[in-house]
């Protein structure tokens, strides 16, 4: 289908809006063509943004949970009547293969279904009193104006797991998508537009991510930031938020182990190993890092990887065949190969892979599988975010435990065994706030997702993910 490649604006207070300043240009990393341009907004932009939200705020939260759900209800409709605009649009603008983009609006879609409903069970409590002349309450309250920042690899995804319960919970929000891949963001915004969302209750800026996060970070009418994005950048909002004591909820880096024990079933383990590590070319934060197998499997693993890689198609996304795109951009592709160079020259053996691809005008690494690696190699001390797969060979359950949890990321892990009973205890050592059992692909909207250690601050999705958008107000009502 074709897709629009034009100038896009953002939308404040219910208009769409250009900027004073210049434009910036959205370029697909499959072929460098420029596919779009977006307004490069600013700090006046920011501000217009915030007191929209903030005047939005005082009807938006004074509706009933069933009436803000029918206009997420609305949305949602026109995502997956939208599906195929919005999917095109995001393997152009980030690469993605084509069948996972259409994958990610369906996903997508589904949290702003789970918070619509979930909004309406927003309860108080009743707290059985210690005097009889007075009645415990507890009252559940909106926090306010909401800034929401999201990373270019989920263009959809990421914004809506924000958007659906700040939205359902009574807040109104600003979102700022990654300047690598906002048009999908756009396109979104056109279906609130459509799905008849009040004036100034969602506003989308594009442009300079310094200059629209120095405004929401420094105007106390924001009263909770949601980020994600690199550790970095999230302990530098940690700092920004000190002086307002700012909420926030932060998804940060991850660099996740995945460990298969001698009794896994192997192809399930390399199944789901590729599942994981593979997904949007590794450019994902809960994808499988570093790979830990138990020395009696280590070769026979090493082995079916190693073919089932070889069988990945690498490609523009917007190909139907293709199951590996590009990466994002140049610095992601120099990244990776810091990597693989860095683990060769130490001593550890290329599968296959291990060169970017040069002859198609494109930003791509071949998929990679390394064996042989060990603790001291970048690639198991860094998040990698692209298409390689290191293996370490690990002799016992409490080894492959210690090197998992070497590590200040606790997103996600991964662990393969058919015994419960070492899978259990293995699971319950692990320092990590999502594991996946036999199970590469955990994700879902009714699921708490979120990091220990330095991974984040909170959870998104499932019935945790809109107690972050709400307060307690207890109230002590004294009988007379
Ligand atoms: C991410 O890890 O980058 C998001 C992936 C997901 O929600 O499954």
């Amino acid at each position: 289908m074709a897709v629009k490649t034009d100038s896009y604006l953002m939308s404040i207070n219910g208009e769409w809006v250009g900027s004073e300043l210049d434009t910036l240009d959205v370029v697909n990393p499959a072929n460098d063509e420029v596919v779009g341009t977006v307004p490069h907004g600013g700090e006046k932009e920011a501000e217009q943004a915030v007191e929209a939200a903030y005047e939005a705020f005082q009807s938006w939260s004074n509706l009933t949970a069933h009436d803000r759900a029918g206009y997420l209800k609305k949305l949602n409709q026109l995502m997956l009547d939208n599906q195929e605009e919005l999917a095109q649009l995001m393997t152009i603008e980030m690469g993605k293969p084509i069948n996972e983009s259409r994958g990610e609006v369906k996903y997508a879609a589904s949290f702003i279904e789970w918070f619509a409903e979930e909004g309406k069970r927003v309860d108080g409590d009743v707290i059985p009193t210690h005097a009889a002349g007075k009645r415990l309450h507890v009252w559940k309250k909106p926090v306010g104006v909401v800034a929401a920042i999201t990373p270019w690899n989920f263009p959809a995804a990421m914004l809506t797991r924000k958007m659906g319960p700040a939205l359902a919970s009574g807040c109104t929000i600003i979102m700022k998508p990654s300047s690598e891949s906002p048009l999908t963001a756009v396109k979104l915004m056109e279906l609130c537009e459509q799905a008849g969302f009040p004036k100034g209750v969602v506003n989308l800026l594009t442009g300079s991510s310094s200059k629209i996060a120095k405004v929401v970070m420094e105007n106390s009418k924001v009263r909770k930031v949601t980020f994600t994005g690199s550790t970095e950048v999230g302990k530098t909002l940690i700092r920004q938020s000190a002086d307002q004591v700012k909420k926030l909820s932060l998804e940060l880096g991850g660099h996740a182990p995945l460990v298969v024990l001698d009794d896994a079933d192997i192809d399930l383990a390399v199944k789901g190993t590729v599942a994981s590590k593979f997904r949007n070319a590794g450019q994902t934060c809960i994808c499988a890092n570093r790979i830990y197998v138990q020395e009696g499997v280590y070769d026979e693993f090493v082995e079916k990887l190693t073919k089932a890689v070889k069988e990945l198609k690498v490609g523009n996304g917007t190909d139907e065949s293709v199951d590996i795109g590009p990466l994002i951009n140049q610095d992601g592709l120099d990244k990776v190969k810091r990597h693989v160079d860095d683990a060769s020259s130490k001593g550890a053996t290329v599968m296959t892979g291990g060169e970017p691809i040069t002859d198609n005008g494109g930003v791509f690494y071949q998929p990679t599988v390394v064996k042989d690696v060990n603790q001291s190699m970048i690639v198991m001390q860094e998040e990698t975010f692209g298409p390689v797969t290191p293996v370490e060979k690990v002799s016992s359950d409490d080894e492959a435990v210690q090197m998992a949890n070497d590590t200040p990321y606790g997103l996600a892990a991964y662990v393969f065994t058919e015994n419960v009973s070492r899978g259990t205890q293995l699971i319950e050592k692990l320092d990590f706030g999502i594991v996946g059992w036999n199970d590469g692909g955990p994700s879902a909207a009714q699921v708490p997702f979120g990091g220990m250690k330095e991974s984040g601050l909170g959870r998104e999705g499932g019935h945790e993910g809109i107690e972050e958008f709400v307060e307690s107000q207890y109230v002590s009502i004294g009988l007379h």
